[in-house]
């Protein structure tokens, strides 16, 4: 699964009807299988919109997006998406709801159960396992349906900004959870973050978007050596100089 991005333009009216706004201006990215791919950039760059025509929920004015070759025309089980908001079946328990995709994909309850055990303890809710969504604050709720989507099998995993409205050390279990998890899957992961910090800890690329009209206006490489430590200065220096890039391009 490699992604190609050609050429893509996407543009939207706006709610009055009256303004054409332009969300992304002729993108090019390629994303190779199996790497960690994080976009940052400011608030209103095109970052959600370019992840939802990766996983084909919208489609291109211009240019094309390819998986594996393929068009993308609709979305794909092999494409998982984590949404900014976070919805749980209210009919399935904590620990159901977790396994719902391994179960539909036919693997082995057993070792589902096993396996989001594991995550439900790293998130301190494994005493939550059997009770419904009503039951769960909304914190709760949120670490439910990330650890659902992160368990799942999907050869892709598209996420937009999944951690941000966590507390820190969740946010960081989370984070070490994740690169874990896709160390042994091989997955290729899109992640889309505010917080460069985060960027730096998990990705291997990480793409920098300018300001409306979004463009890319840089991708680096992160060759920080794993598993990666924040407190050292190589990590703090890479932190900074990708910062300086997106604050450069709020001032334009
Ligand atoms: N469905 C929509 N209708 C109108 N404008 C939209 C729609 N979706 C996104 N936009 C606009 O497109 C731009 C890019 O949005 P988005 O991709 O959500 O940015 P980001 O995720 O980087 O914050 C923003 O100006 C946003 O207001
Ligand atoms: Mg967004």
């Amino acid at each position: 699964m490699t992604f190609e991005i050609e050429n893509v333009s996407k543009s939207y009216i706006s709610k009055n009807g009256k303004e054409k706004i332009v969300a992304l201006e002729n993108i090019n990215l390629t994303i190779e299988t199996g790497k960690f791919v994080c976009f940052v950039g400011p608030s209103g760059c095109g970052k959600t919109t370019l992840l939802r025509l990766m996983e084909g929920f919208e489609f291109p004015d211009e240019g094309t997006v390819k998986d594996d070759g393929e068009l993308v025309t609709k979305p794909s089980r092999e494409r998982g998406f984590i949404f900014q908001d976070y919805s749980l079946f209210p009919w399935l328990n904590v620990l159901d709801n977790v396994i719902f995709g391994l179960n539909i994909a036919g693997k082995p309850v057993e070792e589902s159960k096993e396996k989001a055990y594991k995550y439900l303890d790293a998130v301190g809710l494994r005493d939550f396992a059997t009770k419904y969504p009503h039951e769960l604050s909304g914190g709760m709720k949120q670490r439910v349906a990330i650890i659902r989507s992160i368990i799942n099998e999907s050869k892709t995993l598209l996420m937009d900004e999944p951690f941000s409205a966590l507390d820190v050390q969740t946010k960081h279990k989370l984070e070490e959870q994740l690169v874990s998890n896709w160390r042994r899957n091989d997955r290729t992961i899109i992640f889309v973050t505010h917080d460069v910090e985060e960027a730096a800890f998990l990705s291997d690329e990480i793409v920098v978007f300018s300001r409306r009209p979004g463009r890319i206006k840089k991708v680096y490489k992160n060759d920080l050596p794993r598993p990666r430590d924040r407190s050292t200065y190589e990590f703090q220096d890479f932190v900074n100089e990708v910062t300086d890039q997106i604050d450069e391009s709020e001032d334009d």
